[in-house]
């Protein structure tokens, strides 16, 4: 199925709010962050090591900051073609992005195991991008298994996600807009209560002070841990440009 699946039902029982009790945010903190690695409606070509093909993407600044590709996206997307080829790691897995833009790590996800099942999820206005890069990458075969969904933070998870199969949740480059902090580890959270063995893999550049706040929140649920798995010498080179990459496990 390769088409857009809207949320069986939505609820908007939790919605953003800037949380009082740290005091009005800055004008810095309501701005996204803004590190673009590509320019409006461009059509990008990213080589990553361990794929056959390069991953064609379509970015459009036009739905908001998701529709660029940014740099978190890609360590983790290298991260995955590296493991999956020393150890099958997407083999037969059922796998969540989270605020997926452009949709770039799940569909290499999908690219790299065609046995795993793959949901790229953002919010709505981003679900056409997100098709649209499906379709580039993906043959028909491919599309059965890479689903594009709308997914709100902080609302409550849409029922036609398989969670209870959910074993892996990645995140690239969502610490960015202070608002949503709480929203976030909500969403990170209710996962986790599906299935407390789920592995989320989490991968951000520290672009501001405030970022320190989304830690400090996600810090009361989960356990974190630099991954020490990855290509020799690469977590050297993308901790140089301030990007972190973490696996995450539930606190009991
Ligand atoms: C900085 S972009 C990163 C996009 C992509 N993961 C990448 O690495 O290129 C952050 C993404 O989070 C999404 N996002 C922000 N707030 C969200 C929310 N409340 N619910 C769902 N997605 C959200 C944005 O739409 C955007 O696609």
């Amino acid at each position: 199925m390769d088409d857009i699946e809207a949320p069986a039902s939505r609820s908007r029982s939790r919605s953003i709010s800037t949380p009082s009790s740290e005091g009005l945010p800055t004008f810095d903190d309501l701005l996204p962050a803004r590190a673009p690695l590509t320019l409006p409606n461009e059509e990008k070509r990213l080589v990553i090591p361990g794929l056959d093909l390069d991953v064609k993407l379509k970015v459009d600044a036009g739905p908001g900051c998701g529709g660029i590709a940014w740099p978190a996206g890609e360590v983790l997307s290298r991260y995955l073609a590296y493991r999956h080829n020393q150890t099958a790691l997407l083999e037969n897995k059922t796998i969540l992005e989270l605020g997926s833009g452009t949709g770039l790590v799940g569909i290499v996800a999908g690219i790299l195991e065609p046995s795993a099942k793959v949901w790229v999820t953002d919010q709505r206005q981003l679900l056409h991008l997100m098709k649209e890069n499906v379709h580039l990458n993906l043959s028909p075969l491919q599309r059965t298994n890479v689903h594009v969904m709308e997914l709100n933070w902080g609302e409550t998870l849409p029922p036609n996600l398989p969670l209870k199969q959910t074993d892996l949740v990645l995140a690239a480059d969502c610490v960015y807009f202070e608002p949503a902090f709480p929203l976030l580890v909500q969403t990170l959270r209710d996962l986790a209560m599906v299935n407390e063995h789920i592995e989320i893999l989490f991968c951000w550049k520290k672009r501001r002070k405030a970022d320190k706040r989304f830690f400090s929140l996600l810090k009361h649920h989960f356990y974190m841990n630099h991954v020490d798995d990855d290509r020799p010498n690469e977590r050297e080179k993308y901790q140089r440009e301030g990007i972190s990459l973490l696996r995450l496990h539930r606190r009991h």
